[in-house]
This record gives structure tokens, sequence and C-alpha cells, in this order.
């Protein structure tokens, strides 16, 4: 029980020291390490760098912050509600920290078609 309690603790002082320091204005960069360090380039490519079957470019002006999180906590739910039928499936991500998963959120949100 107290690990947890200290876990949390240094994770919410670790997110408010990161929020003094710039955090929000760094965040799609960090989303774009996380990116990279997660392998989403695996399956999905941008600016034709990747696996360009499942190109991301302008995803964020396409979907919603909402179904772009959703994709990223429940794939499951999604492929089924969009009848994507492309595999290997979208896959969870149950254990990434929920700063790194806002971040690859925000850099989602970032590829904007022009
Ligand atoms: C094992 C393969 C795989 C991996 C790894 C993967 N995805 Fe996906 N993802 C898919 C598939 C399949 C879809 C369904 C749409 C399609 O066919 O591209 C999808 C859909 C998405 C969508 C919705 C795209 C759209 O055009 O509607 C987003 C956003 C997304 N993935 C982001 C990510 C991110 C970010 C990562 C890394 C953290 C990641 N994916 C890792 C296979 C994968």
């Amino acid at each position: 029980m107290r690990i947890y309690l200290r876990l949390a603790l240094t994770a919410t002082a670790l997110l408010l020291a990161g929020a003094s320091s710039g955090w929000t204005q760094d965040t799609e960069a960090r989303g774009q390490v996380v990116y990279s360090e997660q392998r989403c380039a695996l399956c999905h490519s941008v600016g034709g760098e990747g696996n360009t079957k499942g190109p991301l470019d302008g995803v964020g002006s396409r979907l919603s912050p909402e179904d772009i999180r959703a994709w990223m906590v429940d794939p499951k739910t999604m492929t089924a509600t969009t009848g994507a039928d492309r595999k290997p499936p979208m896959r969870a991500y149950p254990s990434l920290p929920p700063e790194d998963l806002d971040a690859v959120v925000s850099y989602m949100l970032s590829l904007k078609t022009e």
C-alpha cells in the first residue's frame, strides 16, 4: 500500500515539476519520442517513414482527441466499430504512463492535413 502512495506522490510531483518547466509546450515532442520508443512505426507511417500501410498523416484532422485516445486504450472496440481489418491489429498500451499517453495523443493531433 505504502509503495503505491509513494509512487502516486512521485508521479504527481514529477507532473507538477514538468508542468512548471514548460512541459506542456514539449508535450508534442515527447509524444514523438514515445511514438518511436513504442515502435508505432512497425505498423504506421508518418511522412512516408515506417509502415506505409498505416499512414497517420492528417490523423489529427480526421479524428477527435477522444477517438485517438480510444485507439490507444481500447483498440479492440475501435477496430470493431470502425471495421478496420488490417493485420496485425492495433494493440493496446496498458503500461504506458498517463503522461506519455497524453503526449502521444497530442503528437497525433499535431498531424494535420494542410
Ligand atoms: C501491431 C500493429 C500496430 C501497432 C504497433 C500500432 N498500431 Fe495503431 N493501428 C493499427 C491498425 C491495424 C489500425 C487500424 C487502422 C489501420 O488499418 O491503419 C490502427 C489504428 C491507429 C489509429 C487510428 C488511425 C486512423 O486512421 O483512424 C491511430 C491514431 C493509431 N493506430 C496510433 C498508433 C500509435 C500512436 C501507436 C504506437 C503507440 C500504434 N498505433 C501502434 C496497428 C498498429
